[in-house]
């Protein structure tokens, strides 16, 4: 019997103490109907993170999960009272009770590995549906981190989870299905500088797409930016559609194995969010309410089932590619103090001005508007 646990929710009416650098944000909003930026404190800086009626301000991505998704966000703790920790595939001791508070106990060659066998997907692994107001009802599924470098320069990074990730299909043949993995880290990033909204950040995979902030596609045309998450994969594009699934080091012809991405279920990973504020000299978590577990931020292990070796029955090789692969690291993990809107990873950072399907042809290819970052 899976027990649940009641998981904690952030409440937003209360951050505690300002902080002097976020207090110098100043606030603007890529709409022409508030065109003048507002110099708000740090709490507001918070707040317009959070939607509400009155609070126009608020630039949070909201999420479009795709109409054929199996695989939801989850709750963390769901996902910990489900796993066992494991060491090159045998079990170790870990902390009594393994929860956010008592993570960091692990060590980085821990792998979170499912209590039952995943590929039979237990009922669990299927994480939290938002109902229809877009809320996971119940359920902590994600943290939104900050990193605020000072003087209105500040990186929002928006982390959501989901305990499963399906890889899809290549070439439309059922049996080439690849990149399967217990555990899932996505995240979306908004860069603020000198107070402004200037560049959001799409992780797809082991890269992702850069765009201007104003170009990005509003909910309702009004001010919190859209993501679409792939059917299975997770992984964030800024429009609706199909888009190329890049594998590193496996140069797949475009088409040959895509994600899609549509407006099935809306989801606003907000209110079901932790928050804290990242201080990156310091490499160190602070909550912003003072109550926000903090341990599980250290943890460097991985989130998931390590990659099963091909004795295993469930496991296919095809092309050295793995039917079944590890499950990722954390947040901590995603370089939350990164100079270049992209994570360093030695692909060119392009932020692009028109938005455009990730497609093998147009990845590094420059097109009207882009600006490289060097
Ligand atoms: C969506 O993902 C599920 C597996 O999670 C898969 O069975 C289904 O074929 C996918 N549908 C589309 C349209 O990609």
């Amino acid at each position: 019997m899976v027990s649940y646990r009641k998981s904690r929710i952030c409440v937003y009416t209360d951050f505690g103490a300002s902080s002097p650098l976020v207090d110098s944000v100043i606030l603007s909003v890529a709409s022409s109907r508030l065109p003048t930026p507002q110099i708000l404190p740090s709490r507001h800086f918070l707040r317009n993170l959070v939607p509400s009626q009155s609070n126009p301000t608020s630039s949070a991505p909201l999420v479009w999960l795709h109409s054929a998704e199996q695989y939801f966000p989850t709750d963390l703790q769901v996902f910990l009272d489900n796993t066992k920790p494991r060491v090159n595939f045998n079990e170790v001791a870990g902390p009594s009770p393994l929860d956010l508070n008592s993570l960091n106990r692990l060590g980085g060659d821990v792998f979170l590995t499912c209590k039952d066998d995943p590929t039979t997907s237990p009922a669990w692994i299927k994480g939290t549906k938002p109902n229809a107001e877009g809320k996971t009802e119940g359920a902590t599924t994600g943290a939104v981190i900050v990193n605020d470098k000072g003087n209105g320069n500040v990186d929002v990074f928006y982390f959501t989870f989901y305990a499963n990730n399906w890889g899809g299909i290549v070439a439309g043949i059922k049996s080439l299905n690849f990149g399967n993995h217990v555990g899932d880290w996505e995240h979306t990033m908004i860069r603020f500088a000198n107070g402004l909204p200037t560049h959001m950040w799409y992780s797809q995979h082991a890269n992702g797409q850069a765009f201007r902030y104003d170009v990005t596609r509003k909910h309702n045309s009004g001010l919190r930016p859209l993501a679409f998450s792939s059917n299975g994969s997770h992984a964030n594009y800024a429009i609706p559609g199909t888009h190329d699934h890049l594998i590193p080091n496996f140069n797949l012809p475009g088409g040959v194995l895509e994600d899609h991405t549509n407006e099935g279920f809306l989801w606003d990973p907000l209110p079901n969010s932790l928050f804290y504020r990242f201080d990156a000299p310091a490499n160190k978590f602070t909550a912003y309410d003072g109550k926000a577990p903090l341990a599980w931020l250290d943890f460097g292990g991985r989130w998931g089932d390590q990659e099963y070796p091909t004795s295993d029955r469930r496991q296919v090789k095809v092309f050295g590619q793995a039917k079944y692969g590890s499950g990722p690291t954390g947040p901590r993990d995603k370089q939350l103090g990164r100079g270049n809107v992209c994570p360093d990873n030695g692909k060119t950072c392009i932020l692009r001005t028109i938005l455009v399907p990730k497609s093998v042809g147009s990845e590094d290819e420059l097109l009207e508007g882009d600006v490289v970052q060097e």
